[in-house]
């Protein structure tokens, strides 16, 4: 982390970290340019599949059955939109397209700028069913437009998983491969914050590298490998 802000530090001219720091607190173009060299938005659609596996088979079945009402689900990091956009499709399995709504945020803005476009190439589409691609994309020259329809289901907005509050009441929370760039100070105050805001049959689902060590620390219990619910 170091030797990154040192590069991008030296990139823009300054020689000392503080000289630099005090810069960020008032240049609104660099402090941009740094939020965006540090959120990687690597991201793809149904990325870990044997997981999207398990969330339509066993998860999200289970969820339903408990549930009366639709699903508040909130894709917490959604980086360009695979990760949302995933979530509507599986769902379309379940409910009719006009009754999904999933919540998608992240910190950067450029990112959701991205989603709500929703273009993207052949690799990023490389786990998902095909039966999906056939019926929600459209092909243009190399890459593959989502569809409005899909789309629709989606409610983009901005939030710092580190400053913002979080919704309330959600019955699936995705933090998939953004944990990992944090303190463990950080981690701790965002299971508490994401069991506080987690339903009480809800779950929490995260990412491939970011088993939760000691779940029961924060009130959690593990169901599957990467997904938890609340202790009751
Ligand atoms: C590697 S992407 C993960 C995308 C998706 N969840 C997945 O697993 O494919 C990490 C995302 O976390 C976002 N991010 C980083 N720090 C954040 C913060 N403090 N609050 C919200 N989002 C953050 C980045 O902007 C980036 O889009």
């Amino acid at each position: 982390m170091l030797r990154r802000i040192t590069s991008l530090m030296k990139r823009n001219g300054f020689n000392s970290l503080d000289e630099y720091f005090l810069k960020l607190k008032t240049d609104k173009t660099l402090l941009d340019q740094f939020i965006n060299y540090f959120t990687i938005n690597v991201s793809e659609f149904y990325r870990n599949q044997t997981q999207w596996k398990i969330l339509e088979e066993e998860i999200i079945p289970k969820l339903i059955k408990v549930k009366k009402e639709p699903l508040k689900i909130w894709s917490s990091a959604c980086s360009t939109g695979e990760e949302p956009y995933s979530v509507v499709m599986l769902l379309t399995k379940f409910y009719n397209l006009n009754n999904i709504k999933v919540l998608a945020t992240d910190i950067d803005l450029g990112a959701i700028e991205k989603a709500k476009i929703g273009i993207y190439d052949e690799k990023a589409l490389k786990n998902l069913p095909k039966e999906f691609i056939h019926r929600y994309f459209e092909k243009i020259g190399n890459a593959y437009k989502i569809s409005d329809q899909i789309k629709r289901a989606v409610e983009f907005r901005k939030l710092d998983l580190l400053k913002d509050p979080f919704p309330k009441g959600m019955d699936l929370i995705l933090c998939r491969n953004v944990l990992i760039y944090f303190t463990n100070e950080a981690k701790d105050l965002l299971y508490k914050k994401f069991y506080d805001c987690l339903s009480e049959e809800g779950i929490f689902f995260v990412g491939s590298t970011e088993q939760i060590l000691i779940p029961e620390k924060y009130g959690f219990k593990s169901v599957r490998t990467f997904f938890y619910k609340k202790i009751t």
